[in-house]
């Protein structure tokens, strides 16, 4: 089975459509082999656990602590960004994966992760709630929301693309347009978001995995 390991922050409903798609059979010959979060205690760690996949807990404030930021304590210095990317790398390579998917991880990998699992020949991937080049970084359905109440946009989109030091703006391998006209709070909207996203994260590893397994058998 292609091995996947997947990273998360949060509530892990993303994470959820892949362990469900994995188990099905939708993903053909797929296995998440560790979900890894920065943060403790979050729903999509429990959900791992109840599908019995092996997890681990990388916090940033040892990081942060050790390295911190020269002006702003909440902020984190790139010296701490490099050292926490440097140890996740390890975390993750030490399960031999031949993928990584980003499912809701809200930091940004550095060099000093991505180097490594580009070593590794290791693709990662990341899930996205906005269309390729249009709204980066965190925030993306709030600011969305914002400009189509100002009637600024009419839609935004979802995407997962490859996952490059430029942050959200490596190569896309599949996106939806996600229409607006219709909700009328900003959670509708979310709600529009999320239901898009799980088919997409589901459609966009079976990609990798497919070219991971062509690229194996030589077809
Ligand atoms: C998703 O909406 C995803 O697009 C977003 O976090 C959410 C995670 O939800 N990711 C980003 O904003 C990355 N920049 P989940 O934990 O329920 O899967």
């Amino acid at each position: 089975k292609t091995r996947v390991t997947v990273l998360i922050s949060g509530t892990g409903s993303n994470l959820q459509a892949l362990i469900d798609a994995c188990g099905s059979g939708q993903i053909p010959d797929a296995a998440i082999v560790r979900v890894v979060s920065d943060r403790k205690n979050v729903r999509g760690l429990e959900r791992a656990e109840q599908a019995g996949i092996p997890t681990a807990t990388h916090g940033i404030l040892p990081y942060k602590q050790k390295h911190p930021h020269p002006e702003d304590s909440k902020k984190m210095s790139d010296e701490a960004r490099s050292a926490y990317d440097t140890e996740l790398a390890r975390i993750v390579l030490a399960d031999r994966p031949e993928m990584v998917v980003c499912a809701g991880f809200m930091r940004i990998l550095t060099p000093s992760f991505l180097g490594p699992l580009q070593q590794a020949s290791v693709p990662i991937i990341n899930l996205h709630p906005a269309l390729h080049g249009d709204l980066t970084g965190a925030g993306c359905i709030e600011r969305a929301w914002e400009e189509y109440q100002a009637g600024e946009r009419k839609s935004s989109g979802v995407m997962i693309h490859h996952v490059i030091a430029d942050v959200d703006m490596g190569e896309p391998i599949v996106q939806r347009v996600v229409e607006m006209e219709g909700c009328s709070t900003v959670e509708d909207f979310q709600q529009r978001v999320h239901a898009s996203e799980h088919p997409l994260i589901v459609e966009g590893t079976t990609v990798i995995v497919q070219k991971i397994r062509a690229s194996k058998t030589g077809s």
